[in-house]
C-alpha cells in the first residue's frame, strides 16, 4: 500500500469512481464534499459498485473492504493538505471551481498536483486561480469510472513538463490509459460525443422517433452499448446542459447551442439517473 495520499473534491458520479479507482490501486483517498450526507451517499454508491466487482468475481470481500478503508470522508478543505495529488469533480460550473481550487491551492504542498475532471471548462482559466499554476493539469475521467479506461490529460498554457508527466505516470499508477489533447471545449472525446447526444435530444424534440426508438436506433444500427439517451441520463442531463453551454460559449459556433427540451428537463429537475428521472425513469 502505498504512502501517497489522493484528494478527490466532489463525490458525486465521477468523484466516488475516481475515489474507488485510487483506492482499489492500493493509494490512500481523502473525498471531501459539502456535506456528511453527500459523503455519506458517495460511499454507499462505491460500496455498491465494488460489490458489482465482487459479484463477477474480479474483487475479494477483503480486497472490497481494504478499498472502502482506504477512503476517508471530510467536508473541510484542511484534511487535503498531506495530499500529493487532488482531483477536482465538482459540478460543471466555472465560478464553483474557481472557487474551489483557490481553495485547494491554500492548503496543499507547493509540489502537489491539482487536476479538474471538468467535461469541457479552460484548463488555462480554470489554472488562473490556482497558485502555482505550472502544477495545475485537467484530468478527464469518463463514466462509469470503475469500467472505461480512459483519461484525457490536458495542459493549460501553464502546466509544465514535469507537471504533465507526472500526472501521466499516475494515470498509469490506476490502470487507465491516457490521451493528452489540447486545451479546447470538450478537448477530443465529449468534442465529437456531445453534439451527438444534442442531435439525439433534438431528433426526440421535434418529433422523429420516440427515445427507446431513437435508443434501439443507435445501438442495433451502430453497435453502441447503450443508446444517446440512455448515456445522456448516465452523464446527468444538468452536466450535458452545462458542457453545451460552455461549447457555445466557448467556439461561438451556434451549432451547440442545447435544446429546449434539455432546458425544461434539467429546470423540471428530471436531471436523468442521479435525480431518478431523465429521457427514463429510474429505480
Ligand atoms: N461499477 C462497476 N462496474 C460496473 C459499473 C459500475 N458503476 N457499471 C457497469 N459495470 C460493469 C458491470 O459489472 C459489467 O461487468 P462485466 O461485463 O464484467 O459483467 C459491465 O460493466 C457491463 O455492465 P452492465 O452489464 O451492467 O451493463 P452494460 O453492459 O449496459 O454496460 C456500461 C454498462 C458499461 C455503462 C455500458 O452501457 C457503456 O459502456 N455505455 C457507454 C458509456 C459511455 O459512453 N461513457 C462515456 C460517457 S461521456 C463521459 O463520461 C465524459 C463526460 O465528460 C460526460
Ligand atoms: P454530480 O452532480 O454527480 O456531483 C457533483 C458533486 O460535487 C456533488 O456531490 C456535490 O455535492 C459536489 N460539490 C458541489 N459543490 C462542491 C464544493 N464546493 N465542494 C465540494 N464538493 C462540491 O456531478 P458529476 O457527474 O460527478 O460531475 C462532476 C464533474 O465531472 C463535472 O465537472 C463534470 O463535467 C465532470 N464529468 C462528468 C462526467 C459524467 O458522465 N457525469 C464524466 C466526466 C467528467
Amino acid at each position: 500500500m502505498s504512502d501517497e495520499i489522493i484528494g478527490v473534491i466532489g463525490g458525486g458520479i465521477m468523484g466516488s469512481g475516481i475515489a474507488q479507482v485510487c483506492a482499489l490501486a492500493g493509494l490512500s483517498v481523502v473525498l471531501v464534499d459539502i456535506s456528511e450526507a453527500a459523503l455519506a451517499k458517495a460511499r454507499v454508491s462505491i460500496d455498491r459498485s465494488l460489490g458489482r466487482q465482487v459479484d463477477k468475481g474480479t474483487l475479494t470481500e477483503q480486497q472490497r473492504a481494504a478499498a472502502l478503508g482506504r477512503i476517508s470522508t471530510s467536508i473541510d478543505y484542511a484534511s487535503l493538505s498531506n495530499a500529493s495529488l487532488v482531483i477536482e469533480a465538482a459540478s460543471e460550473n466555472l465560478d464553483l471551481k474557481l472557487r474551489i481550487l483557490k481553495q485547494v491551492s491554500e492548503q496543499v504542498s507547493a509540489e502537489a498536483i491539482i487536476a479538474s475532471n471538468t467535461s469541457s471548462l479552460s484548463i488555462s482559466q480554470l489554472a488562473s486561480q490556482v497558485q502555482r499554476p505550472e502544477r495545475f493539469i485537467g484530468l478527464h475521467f469518463f463514466n462509469p469510472v470503475a469500467v472505461m479506461t480512459l483519461v484525457e490529460v490536458i495542459r493549460g498554457l501553464a502546466t509544465t513538463d514535469v507537471f504533465h508527466a507526472r500526472t501521466l505516470a499516475f494515470a498509469e499508477r490506476i490502470g487507465k490509459t491516457a490521451i493528452s489533447t489540447g486545451n479546447r471545449p470538450g478537448f477530443v472525446v465529449n468534442r465529437i460525443l456531445v453534439p451527438m447526444l444534442n442531435e439525439a435530444i433534438f431528433t426526440l424534440q421535434e418529433g422523429l422517433a420516440t427515445a427507446e426508438d431513437i435508443d434501439i436506433g443507435m445501438q442495433l444500427g451502430c453497435g453502441q452499448p447503450m443508446g444517446p439517451l440512455a448515456l445522456a441520463d448516465l452523464v446527468g442531463l444538468d452536466t450535458l446542459l452545462a458542457i453545451l453551454e460552455s461549447f457555445q460559449q466557448g467556439f461561438g459556433d451556434p451549432k451547440y447551442r442545447p435544446p429546449p427540451l434539455l432546458r425544461e428537463l434539467v429546470a423540471a429537475g428530471r436531471l436523468g439517473r442521479k435525480s431518478g428521472h431523465g429521457f427514463y425513469r429510474y429505480s
